[in-house]
């Protein structure tokens, strides 16, 4: 997620990588394990963006490189070569030097890199050119991030030099995506990021709760905004994403983020809002009353939507895939559009001829991580891939009803999303966000306090 959109986050310095040391090394040995000694591993951070003139953007680490090195810094380099004389891991660090502690506070630096993070070899960044032949030296492969165009396109410069200079010895041929095993890895969270993401999904329920306290007609989202804001930072996290706060009509704009907007009485207000712990995304998503009680026909869709969610919920157990959980929440919804008159036919033909796309545009869910859309492919082996336990993902069906001529007037701008995080377990689904009601009346009654 890049900070594209002013004012929705402040910098919040993940120093704490809640992890311990014993998380990220056990990470490594697995990547040096997988890639084996003919091939070299190398991320970097993320650079700092520009924000305007000399003002950056919050910073925000790159979670490949976070994932196996903790470390929440700028300018680093980090390489995994499996039977290097130098060590399996060699971070490539910016020195600490009096002028830029001065102004921005110490750096990692490259004894602590060593002493503290698990480097075997720490070096300065500029000479990262420099090491690259010899790294690269009698290996046949070389893993980086290749959305990552600048990183990527000196790697392969250097590989090629590698390749002239090798004269039949061996020097990568290619380049491979660093996705192929670090992020096979990742979908499959460990007891360690578990509890991060279970306290990300505990902050965003105390978020939205709190969103809900300020919700009245005559409020501006932007103020439910700062809400949402104000409850993150103030237990040391952030916002895993720009927060989603529409009223009415704006409900319908999937990807809003004006929040700008005065909330009018009678409307619904949808938030979609979740918080960043340790660089572990929340992504929750609530519709409720502006004025604290639904309105008849508001109530009738939001029922479709909360039985498709159930549902959906219900399917996320090992062994199925998102074709089920989104089958079961297209059936439901289709099913409840035919009995409110928003659709007419028969259910089974109108899911073939995907009538609901009109009213339910987008897919049921997505992995959820370090990333909130996160890292992993959705298939493995040319087949939808199956849910394993250790997987999260979330479940988030909606109905989008705009204003049109054909569709009666009770019904216009009505916009319900019900979003929650989910771990697939060997067993039942296991609702992270669970402590967030969704009831319409449990709903009700939280606004009412
Ligand atoms: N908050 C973005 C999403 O739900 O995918
Ligand atoms: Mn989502
Ligand atoms: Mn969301």
């Amino acid at each position: 997620m890049q900070c594209t959109r002013r004012g929705w986050n402040v910098g919040v310095k993940n120093t704490n990588t809640g992890h311990s040391p014993q998380e990220f090394a056990k990470r490594r040995r697995r990547v040096l394990r997988e890639i084996g000694r003919d091939s070299l591993l190398c991320v970097r951070a993320a650079p700092r963006r520009i924000y305007a003139g000399d003002v950056d953007y919050p910073y925000r680490q790159s979670s490949d490189f976070a994932y196996l090195t903790g470390l929440d810094e700028d300018a680093m380099v980090a390489v995994l070569a499996p039977g290097c004389e130098h060590g399996d891991y060699i971070l490539f660090c910016t020195p600490n030097d009096d002028t830029r502690t001065l102004w921005e506070g110490r750096r990692v630096g490259m004894r602590a890199a060593v002493r503290e993070h698990g480097a075997d070899l720490a070096l300065p960044l500029a000479d990262f050119a420099e090491w690259l032949p010899r790294l690269l030296a009698g290996r046949r492969r070389l893993y980086c991030d290749l959305q990552d165009a600048a990183h990527r396109d000196e790697l392969a410069a250097a590989c090629a030099g590698a390749l002239a200079a090798a004269r039949g010895a061996a020097a990568p041929r290619e380049l491979a995506d660093l996705s192929l095993v670090l992020h096979e890895m990742r979908l499959k969270k460990s007891p360690s990021e578990l509890r991060l993401m279970r306290r990300a999904a505990d902050i965003s329920v105390d978020a939205h709760r709190r969103a809900w306290r300020a919700c009245r007609p005559g409020v501006n989202e932007r103020e439910i905004a700062a809400e949402l804001l104000h409850e993150f930072h103030r237990h040391g996290a952030a916002a895993a994403y720009p927060p989603i706060v529409g009223g009415g009509a704006n409900a319908c704009v999937l990807h809003y983020t004006d929040n700008n907007a005065a909330l009018k009485d009678g409307d619904l207000l949808l938030i979609d809002a979740g918080a960043e712990v340790c660089l572990y995304a929340g992504d929750v998503t609530r519709t409720v009353p502006v004025n604290g009680r639904f309105r008849p026909a508001q109530r009738e869709l939001y029922e479709i939507v909360l039985q498709a969610q159930k549902k959906a919920i219900a399917a996320v157990v090992p062994g199925h895939t998102w074709k089920d959980v989104h089958a079961a929440a297209v059936a439901a919804l289709t099913r409840g559009l035919v009995a409110a008159g928003l659709l007419r036919g028969r259910v089974p033909s109108l899911i073939r001829k995907r009538a609901y796309t009109r009213f339910y545009m987008h897919g049921t869910g997505h992995w959820l991580g370090m990333n909130v859309h996160d890292a992993g492919d959705y298939a493995k082996d040319g087949r939808p891939r199956r849910f394993e336990p250790g997987m999260v993902l979330t479940v988030e069906p909606g109905l989008y009803v705009r204003r049109a001529r054909d569709v009666a007037r009770r019904w216009w701008n009505t916009g319900i999303r019900i979003e929650d995080d989910v771990l697939v377990t060997p067993r039942a689904p296991r609702v992270l966000s669970a402590a967030l009601p969704k009831e319409a009346a449990d709903i009700e009654a939280a606004m009412a306090q």
